[in-house]
């Protein structure tokens, strides 16, 4: 081999070991986030279910807060707390309280729905 092909050689292996494009390494085992079509029903609902309903239900919620239907969680983003509070934004009170943030899907997809007008 020439001194060009060895260094064309290493230039393609050194560019390769950098070359991380598949799927998983990008996105993780759930695929990229998807924000087009964002619902109450299928992206807002489970969240609020296991993690917030809880504390956040129809009777007696923590801070009068209820958090069990649309509506209800509809109204609450209107109040002007829950983005902040889910985004652990600084003034707000990080929610769910004891629990682990939500992953920046979950909050683009919440933002998403919510520019979007909160659909059903
Ligand atoms: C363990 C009980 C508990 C859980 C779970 C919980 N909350 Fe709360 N939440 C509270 C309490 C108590 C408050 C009153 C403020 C405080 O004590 O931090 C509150 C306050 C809030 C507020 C008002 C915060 C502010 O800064 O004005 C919002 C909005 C809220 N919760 C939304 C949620 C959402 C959304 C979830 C689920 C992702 C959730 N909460 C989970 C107990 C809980």
């Amino acid at each position: 081999m020439t001194k060009v092909s060895f260094w064309l050689l290493g230039l393609v292996l050194g560019l390769s070991s950098c070359y991380y494009d598949n799927r998983e390494d990008l996105y993780g085992s759930a695929g990229p986030c998807d924000t087009t079509a964002v619902s109450y029903t299928t992206h807002i609902k489970p969240l609020m279910d296991q993690q917030c309903v809880g504390c956040h239900g129809a009777t007696a919620p923590s801070a009068g807060i209820s958090l069990h239907d649309w509506a209800s969680v509809k109204a609450s983003v209107q109040g002007g707390r829950f983005v902040g509070s889910v985004d652990w934004q600084t003034g707000y009170s990080p929610m769910p309280k004891g629990g682990s943030k939500w992953t920046p899907c979950q909050i683009s997809q919440l933002n998403a729905w919510v520019n979007k007008g909160m659909p059903q």
